[in-house]
């Protein structure tokens, strides 16, 4: 498997004082920032846009190398994943990951061709944030089949194939949720079939779950209360990389 990567959600972290909390977290050998961007319609929930993460990456240096440390790993619960791409871009995003569910309905469609051909849309997405000069991720929400997802890791043309897929362990939404362990034969079937493949689980791990996910496959962490939340974050971030490597 890829090497372990920790993400910490920023959603847990003091918004107030967040340039200090990213670098601080960061500087705790934390890998990425998980970054979540929630609209109000896809989830039912807010948090900030583009002019945030533009401010943040004032505080945190850009990563060297592909995947690297300083990450920013931006995970779109937005209805309109295709309308922020630029925005997130220049704003300082290394890794766009969008929703599947939001790139096949209509409202993620800008012109008649792609709501016609609907289910490319994922396709259209990867080339298009891949164009933009950003890696791609793709996300499923736990009621959502991981087998819409072979179409699209099987693609023979790189550019149009994802750099990540987030399997989400809670229903998008919320920080501090229960880890649901439903979700990790997902995990399971996609290191099988693809030893290479970044795998990426959120919501829910921590020191009590990190062991199922990693035992599954996943090989990027995103913590958001356990890493935020913890009298020693530092100490947490080590445990989970320790878990996923041993
Ligand atoms: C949930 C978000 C998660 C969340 C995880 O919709 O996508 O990234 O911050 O928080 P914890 O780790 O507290 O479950
Ligand atoms: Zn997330």
């Amino acid at each position: 498997a890829p090497p372990a990567i920790i993400a910490p959600s920023i959603l847990a972290a003091d918004f107030a004082n967040l340039g200090a909390e990213c670098s601080n977290i960061i500087d705790q050998d934390a890998t990425w920032l998980h970054i979540d961007i929630m609209d109000g319609h896809f989830v039912p929930n807010i948090t900030f846009g583009a002019p945030v993460v533009t401010k943040i990456r004032s505080h945190v240096a850009r990563p060297t190398e592909k995947h690297g440390k300083g990450t920013f790993d931006c995970h779109m619960m937005i209805a309109e994943p295709k309308k922020w791409v630029k925005d997130f871009q220049k704003a300082g995003c290394d890794l766009y990951c969008f929703h599947y569910e939001a790139a096949i309905s209509s409202t993620a469609a800008e012109s008649p061709e792609e709501t016609s051909n609907a289910k490319t849309n994922p396709k259209e997405m990867i080339r298009y944030i891949h164009d933009c000069g950003m890696l791609a991720g793709i996300a499923i929400k736990p009621d959502t089949s991981v087998d819409v997802l072979w179409d699209i890791l099987e693609n023979e043309n790189a550019n149009e194939r994802p750099d990540m897929v987030l399997v989400m362990t809670v229903h998008p939404g919320f920080g501090g949720q229960k880890f649901m362990a439903s979700e990790l034969p997902k995990v399971t079937e996609l290191r099988k079939r693809y030893p290479e493949l970044n795998i990426e689980v959120d919501g829910g791990l921590g020191p009590g779950t990190i062991d199922q996910a990693a035992d599954a496959g996943a090989n990027v962490i995103v913590a958001g209360s356990a890493v935020f939340g913890a009298q020693n974050p530092g100490e947490v971030i080590a445990l989970l990389k320790d878990a996923v490597e041993k």
